[in-house]
């Protein structure tokens, strides 16, 4: 049985005060669901203040990246520990614009997740194809070569504890969304991976996320996908109203 995670990712928007308010509706809206988990992700510089609201709620909370590294003399940079230290529960690794934009390689995402699994921490660890690979037909290489470079060297019980999201990169912060026949494709894809490295038991309990500009409109029908357990929220994350209106897709 896989619950649905509905994940927020805030990224680099909103202030202090206006990350505090938004954890507060999203905490009054999940109230005690129990047929999905919510988690936020605010900029880090406002985890702490929003952890102060959302301690005690059913929202968890966590940072949108972390190094490997440290603590030590890693100016900038946010270790393992201080997420822990802030409660965090998740981490969100290998997000495509920490590949795009900050030269992110597999060989990173895989050290980060280590050092993730190795505090405690839940990693939320993205994949995902850009354009012209799904229309080149090289969308199951890539998202093969990710899964194996980002997610190597894990052990069964290491690997019990990661969160799939499977974001097509063409569908992030565009409007566009992939069919939900083409996230089940990848999704069910991902779980053969899992159930080939692994076994059948952890491929069919391993949480697999679609992320790429998932809305009120569109979440029911593809959270209603077979092997689609949740959504990594970008944009519509920001506003507690569709957020929770994402969360209502659940079944
Ligand atoms: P989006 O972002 O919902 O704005 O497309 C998704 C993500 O980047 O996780």
């Amino acid at each position: 049985m896989r619950i649905p995670l509905i994940a927020g990712n805030w990224k680099m928007n909103l202030t202090r005060a206006e990350c505090v308010d938004l954890a507060k509706a999203v905490a009054d809206g999940v109230g005690n669901a129990t047929n999905y988990e919510a988690a936020v992700f605010p900029p880090s510089l406002y985890v702490d203040a929003v952890a102060g609201v959302l301690k005690g709620s059913k929202v968890a909370w966590g940072t949108q990246n972390m190094v490997a590294e440290g603590p030590g003399a890693f100016t900038g940079e946010i270790c393992a520990p201080m997420l822990l230290d802030l409660g965090c529960t998740y981490v969100i690794l290998g997000h495509s614009e920490r590949r795009t934009l900050y030269g992110e390689t597999d060989e990173i995402v895989n050290k980060k997740t280590k050092a993730a699994l190795a505090a405690g921490l839940k990693p939320i660890v993205c994949v995902g194809e850009l354009l012209a690979e799904r229309q080149s037909g090289k969308t199951d290489e890539i998202i093969r070569k990710q899964f194996s470079g980002s997610l190597a060297g894990l052990s069964e019980a290491e690997f019990g504890k990661v969160v799939i999201a499977y974001e097509p990169v063409w569908a992030i912060g565009t409007g566009l969304t992939a069919t939900p026949q083409q996230a089940e494709e990848v999704h069910a894809g991902l779980r053969k991976l899992i159930a080939e490295r692994y076994n059948d038991t952890l491929s069919q309990t391993t949480r697999i996320l679609y992320g790429g500009s998932v809305k009120p409109s569109n979440a029911a029908e593809l959270l209603s996908q077979p092997n689609v357990d949740g959504a990594l929220v970008g944009g519509a994350s920001l506003k507690a109203a569709d957020f929770l209106g994402i969360a209502a897709g659940v079944k």
